[in-house]
């Protein structure tokens, strides 16, 4: 009879399509998606692994390095290497990229917007109707006005919009939904933290794919695309944490590099209202498989806990009948709040006003650090993405100067990507050339090296 060790490689060699290390971590995944591993299992050892497989142990090693540092695989000392359990996945990317720590004079860790910045929020509570709530439960989860008021300046024409209570709500309901453990899902290098998180939870594995100022890059996504992919995460417009936005020619190019693959397209516009370019989105060429998810955190509020989401029926309706095992739908109240900011001259002007300072507040810092001489890319939104020798280094020196900012590994599901701190450059108010002085100083600080 076969031992577990020994069918745990046999159930690999069926899928093993090449045998380099990609090839290995992929014959992995796809045992997991058919269920032929399972959280928990134990992989055998390395060189039996290699020795089965007719590969070099080096290979194998790399393999369980890739599978690693997607979440698929924990190794626990001398308990050997284990397919992850799924229960004791939560944010630790988030976490460490956004958890506070001393209380900073600035803190530009954060990614939160200006809360002055933010529209009253006032006169639209007052303006609720209450008394007005569903007259069942079954009701549709949208107020008929708000989505009217949403479809104006929605990117295409999609079947169903819904509301939820935010896009990280919207996107653990569509991960949820959509993604088994194995699956492989495309994400930006860098993204921000939580997707990874939630991917990790859900037990996919993270591939991550290079973003330049035009955002994801078509042809990375191209070469990650020739493994099976079930889903492409990707920011349209003010990617957190780079600031790139879709041009048409780079959406164009994407549509290009995903048209003779089936896998979802799930859009985060976390941006939204604050960003200086219209709706930028896939759904146009790709409308039966885009979901594109709209955040009114940065632009109306993070409290308001409110995110559109719009896509066709096959993908969104799973949705909304699952949200009726749990919280239903999203407070009425909050979407009247929502629905009145958008109509209101005043809260349309404090967001267009809002847009203008933010891109300001960027251009001031990213020329102080020109003149520093750090070149950054163009971009929007209300983050920095800062090249540095050493994050930890960055950091320590910024702290000792009362100056908070979040290290880039959580950002990033590649394997060693370039160091980086992402700096939330829309809340810096003032004095922006003394602060790209120290970002510049921060950057060039070097690594400890040890005693020599
Ligand atoms: C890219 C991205 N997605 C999602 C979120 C979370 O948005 P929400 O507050 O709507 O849940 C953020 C917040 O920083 C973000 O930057």
């Amino acid at each position: 009879m076969a031992t577990a060790r020994e069918s745990t490689i046999d159930a690999m060699r069926a899928h093993l399509a090449e045998p380099s290390s990609r090839g290995i971590a992929d014959a992995v995944t796809a045992a997991l998606r058919s269920g032929e591993l399972s959280a928990g299992d134990l992989l055998p050892p390395v060189r039996q692994v290699a020795h089965r497989l007719q590969v070099s142990p080096t290979t194998v090693s790399a393999a369980w390095s890739l599978l690693s540092r997607a979440g698929a695989i924990r190794t626990d000392g001398r308990r050997g290497t284990r397919i992850a359990s799924l229960e004791q996945r939560g944010p630790a990317r988030y976490r460490q990229a956004l958890e506070t720590r001393p209380a900073f004079a600035l803190d530009l860790a954060t990614g939160v917007p200006d809360p002055l910045l933010l529209p009253d929020l006032g006169p639209a509570v007052r303006k609720i109707r209450t008394g007005s709530g569903p007259s069942s439960y079954l009701e549709a989860p949208v107020l008929p006005e708000l989505e009217a008021q949403l479809r104006a300046t929605w990117p295409g024409e999609p079947e169903r919009i819904t509301v939820v209570d935010g896009a990280m709500d919207a996107l653990d309901q569509v991960i949820g939904q959509f993604v088994r453990p194995g699956d492989r899902v495309v994400v930006e290098d860098p993204t921000f933290p939580q997707i990874l998180d939630r991917l990790e939870a859900a037990g996919a594995v993270a591939v991550p794919v290079a973003v330049d100022r035009h955002g994801m890059r078509s042809d990375a996504l191209a070469e990650a695309l020739s493994g099976r992919v079930r889903l492409v995460v990707l920011q349209p417009r003010g990617h957190n944490p780079t600031g790139a936005t879709l041009t048409p020619a780079r959406v164009g190019e994407l549509c290009r590099a995903l048209a003779d693959h089936d896998c979802l397209v799930i859009e985060d516009d976390s941006a939204g209202d604050l960003s200086d370019h219209g709706p930028v989105s896939l759904a146009r060429r790709l409308p039966a498989r885009t979901v594109h998810i709209r955040s009114f955190s940065k632009s109306h509020g993070p409290d308001l806990r409110i995110a559109a989401v719009g896509g066709p029926a096959s993908l969104i309706d799973p949705l909304v009948e699952r949200r009726l095992l749990g919280q239903g739908w999203t407070s009425r109240l909050l979407q009247q709040v929502l629905l009145e900011l958008l109509r209101d001259p005043a809260g349309v002007r404090a967001v267009a006003d809002a847009r203008v300072e933010y891109a300001q507040r960027r251009r001031l810092l990213a020329d102080g650090l020109a003149a520093e001489g750090i070149d950054l890319p163009d971009g929007e939104g209300l983050n920095l993405w800062l090249p540095v020798v050493d994050e930890a280094a960055a950091l320590v020196l910024l702290a000792s100067r009362g100056i908070g900012a979040a290290a880039g590994r959580p950002f990033s599901a590649a394997a060693s990507p370039e160091p980086h701190l992402r700096v939330t450059c829309g809340l810096v108010a003032t004095d922006h050339e003394h602060l790209a002085v120290q970002l510049a100083a921060a950057a060039r600080a070097p690594g400890w090296s040890g005693p020599r």
